[in-house]
């Protein structure tokens, strides 16, 4: 897909504040300092378009986005950060879970794990709690530039296995490096392939 326009329309945050629901959309998520900001940019050939700092929990909000004047690319706070208290990590995942069941725009999720790290159970939970809740998402895999090409398989053939666990195929996935520009086309080949099929279907939001 060729990134003709990108804007920044607003960052909000819960779901009562976001933009019209007037166009498909696709939300990145996954922990904190995970990469969804840099992936985001990467992704958009934009270098400040969603900010990335050293320090987790530099999205707080829902940022949303508007790609080629048709769909919205939404950053939304990374989930599981531990250096804030219980409750306000309690009001953050609130903030998240009904941001998802409540937007009905809301076509796919990517959940961002660093390929790095052995398959985490905050991850693995969220991936099911999405399940449970008919939230279509996507593996993407972050940062793939950390490691060589066999430690990547690797770690794949281990999250497949933990996957394997709990459906019967594994989800689509992804692996990406927001520092090396890589995978992203084929995220962007995903959406444009499925706002397609939503426009062959005349699906209204
Ligand atoms: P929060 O907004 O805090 O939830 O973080 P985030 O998930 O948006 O992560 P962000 O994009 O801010 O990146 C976090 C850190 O990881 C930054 O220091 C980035 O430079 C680094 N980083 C992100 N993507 C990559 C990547 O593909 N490769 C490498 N080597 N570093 C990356
Ligand atoms: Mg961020």
């Amino acid at each position: 897909m060729l990134i003709k326009s990108v804007e920044f329309i607003k960052s909000s945050s819960k779901w009562q504040e976001s933009p019209d629901p007037q166009f498909p959309e696709y939300a990145f998520i996954g922990r904190s300092n995970v990469g969804k900001s840099s992936l985001i940019n990467a992704i958009m050939n934009r270098k400040n378009l969603a900010k990335i700092s050293q320090t987790p929990g530099k999205t707080q909000l829902i940022n949303h986005f508007l790609v080629n004047e048709s769909w919205y690319l939404t950053d939304l706070p990374g989930y599981g950060y531990a250096k804030v208290s219980k409750s306000l990590r309690k009001s953050f995942e609130k903030l998240i879970t009904n941001y998802i069941l409540n937007r009905k725009n809301l076509v796919n999720l990517f959940v961002l794990v660093d390929i790095r790290h052995s398959p985490q159970s905050i991850d693995m939970e969220f991936m099911q709690w999405c399940s449970e809740s008919g939230i279509p998402f996507a593996l993407v895999f972050t940062k793939s530039d950390k490691l060589k090409p066999k430690a990547i398989e690797n770690k794949i053939n281990i999250y497949r296995e933990e996957l394997l666990n709990f459906w019967e195929e594994a989800p689509l996935s992804f692996v990406t490096s927001a520092e090396k520009k890589e995978g992203g086309d084929l995220i962007l080949d995903f959406i444009e392939e499925t706002n397609k099929i939503l426009k062959e279907n005349k699906v209204q939001f």
